[in-house]
């Protein structure tokens, strides 16, 4: 009963906290009115000091209960935030739409500046605070409008009422936090929408409803925590949608179904855990699919099958711990694909098996232990192979069996001791090779001179073991000094050779004391 009390008691003291505030945005142009402030700082320090008594007089077993009415609360809290966001936006001045025949030289008086030609408004970096200015005229037939860098925090919902000729709208790097519900009601024509670097914690699921010609949408660096299901209705045209960069941690199911045309869809640098399986099944027209720099464990069964026309895929940056059986199998088209730093601990042919046209493939940064044979037999266009700072003990001699046109292959800082003998056998076209920060101590004989093509090898920090079998790479470098890259490995041992370059080595530094071994190399130093 106590407890309801004091519930109720700051339901009250919610409400009256959210009309001081909303009778001072009402106050438009001071933001804080002097008594308002202080109101609402007694009322909030008031608010926090009953909460603590509340919580010291509770039981423990009324806690449960305590924190489910806290999370109500909060609710409440947010929506009587939200109700005072929409008030400030209404009371927002809104500049005149100018039909005149003089509209174009009324619309140079300023601030902005117009251009009649490119029918081209700009009141970029004015310095604009609460509202758009009130002295402008726009010109009706007005086609391109940037409001972008100034420090616009509301819009009034009747901004762009009858600017019906206007394709592109520039709100980026602002402070909105909201945009009314049909702020873009009159722009039919609309194509180009930047809001990217603003405030904007939500969007309304009406907001582009009739905005239906938008080829593209860049809503980047926001605080977006969520998106409504609708929001993205009926854009049959939009080609391009930039959500990068927001605090979204999931993606309704069928939010993206109606995009046929889209192409470019970049939601990395959120904080996605879990994608609906057919989240991007209607897209039949994608070309890059970015969900880097999120927080991705798994990825459905099936989540990419249709996206056919795919070229470019972002992983990276997820945890990831295993690639799901066939996930890949529908981009035949795809180039680029990468996985850097994730947590897959193994790889398969099967992974790879369809993707004919991969050139790029970035595995690097994983908890890979083996390359096994035929690995990469399904990815004969392969040029870059990326798989660096794993745990790669072993790689298997036929691992890279079908890389006829790799170019790159980068396979340091791992744990290899050893490399089969005719590994390079099966990579032709290697142009550079790095197997730099493993833990080789020696390499078998001959094994770089598969390497006709190879011009920048890496062969630094390894343990290598400068007795008579290092010689055979003494000779490599000899032969080789401008395909060194970077630094010349060092001998790690034994004794007085630590530290000392392995091209220095001589017969006589290191065979010493090995005749009876030695009468095989004999004959070639
Ligand atoms: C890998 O392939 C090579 C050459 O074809 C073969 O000798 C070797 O046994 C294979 N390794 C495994 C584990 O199958």
């Amino acid at each position: 009963m106590e407890l309801r009390k004091s519930i109720l008691f700051l339901i009250k003291l919610l409400a009256w906290y959210g009309l001081i505030r909303r009778t001072r945005s009402a106050d438009e142009g001071s933001l804080c009115g002097l008594n308002g402030c202080q109101a609402v700082e007694l009322a909030r320090r008031y608010t926090d000091h009953t909460v603590a008594k509340m919580m010291r007089t509770i039981k423990p077993e009324a806690l449960e209960e305590v924190f489910e009415n806290m999370k109500k609360l909060q609710s409440l809290v947010r929506s009587v935030q939200d109700l005072e966001r929409d008030v400030m936006s209404l009371f927002q001045p809104v500049w005149p739409v100018n039909g005149s025949p003089a509209r174009w030289s009324m619309c140079a008086e300023g601030p902005c500046s117009c251009n009649m030609e490119t029918r081209a408004v700009s009141c970029w970096r004015l310095e604009l605070m609460l509202h758009v200015p009130r002295k402008q005229q726009i010109p009706v037939d007005t086609k391109i409008l940037d409001l972008s860098m100034n420090r616009l925090k509301f819009l009034h919902k009747d901004s762009f009422n009858r600017l019906t000729q206007l394709i592109e709208l520039d709100l980026s790097e602002n402070d909105l936090q909201l945009m009314p519900n049909s702020l873009f009601y009159d722009l039919e024509n609309l194509r180009h929408l930047k809001l990217h670097k603003n405030q904007l914690l939500y969007l309304t699921p009406d907001l582009f409803q009739d905005a239906r010609s938008l080829r593209t949408i860049d809503i980047s660096f926001n605080v977006l925590e969520a998106l409504p299901e609708e929001i993205f209705k009926m854009l049959l045209n939009l080609y391009f949608l930039n959500l990068a960069s927001n605090a979204i941690t999931q993606i309704p199911d069928t939010i993206f179904s109606d995009l046929e045309s889209l192409e470019d869809l970049d939601l990395s640098e959120n904080r996605i855990k879990e994608l609906p399986r057919q989240a991007f099944s209607n897209l039949i027209k994608m070309k890059v699919l970015n969900l880097g720099y999120n927080h991705l464990v798994r990825l459905p069964y099936g989540v990419f099958d249709q996206l056919s026309t795919l070229q470019i895929l972002y992983l990276q940056n997820n945890k990831i711990e295993s690639l799901p059986m066939g996930v890949f199998r529908d981009l035949i088209h795809l180039t680029f694909l990468d996985l850097t730093s994730n947590r897959i601990s193994q790889i398969d042919y099967k992974d790879f098996l369809t993707l004919s046209n991969l050139r790029s493939l970035f595995l690097g940064q994983n908890q890979i232990t083996n390359i096994h044979n035929k690995t990469f037999v399904g990815t004969p266009r392969l040029e870059k192979l990326y798989l660096f700072s794993n745990k790669i003990e072993e790689v298997e001699l036929a691992a890279f069996s079908g890389l006829n046109n790799l170019a790159w292959l980068l396979i340091n800082n791992n744990l290899l001791k050893l490399l089969p003998r005719e590994i390079f056998k099966r990579t032709p076209s290697l142009l550079r090779l790095q197997i730099d920060s493993n833990k080789f101590m020696k390499l078998p004989e001959g094994i770089l001179d598969e390497l006709k093509m190879v011009e920048q090898v890496k062969l630094s920090m390894n343990p290598w073991h400068c007795d008579c079998f290092i010689l055979y790479l003494t000779r490599w470098l000899i032969h080789n000094p401008d395909k060194i890259w970077d630094r010349q490995p060092k001998c790690r041992g034994p004794g007085d050779l630590g530290g000392k370059p392995v091209i220095d080595m001589t017969f006589n530094s290191v065979c010493d004391g090995q005749w009876a071994s030695m009468t095989k190399i004999q004959g070639r130093v």
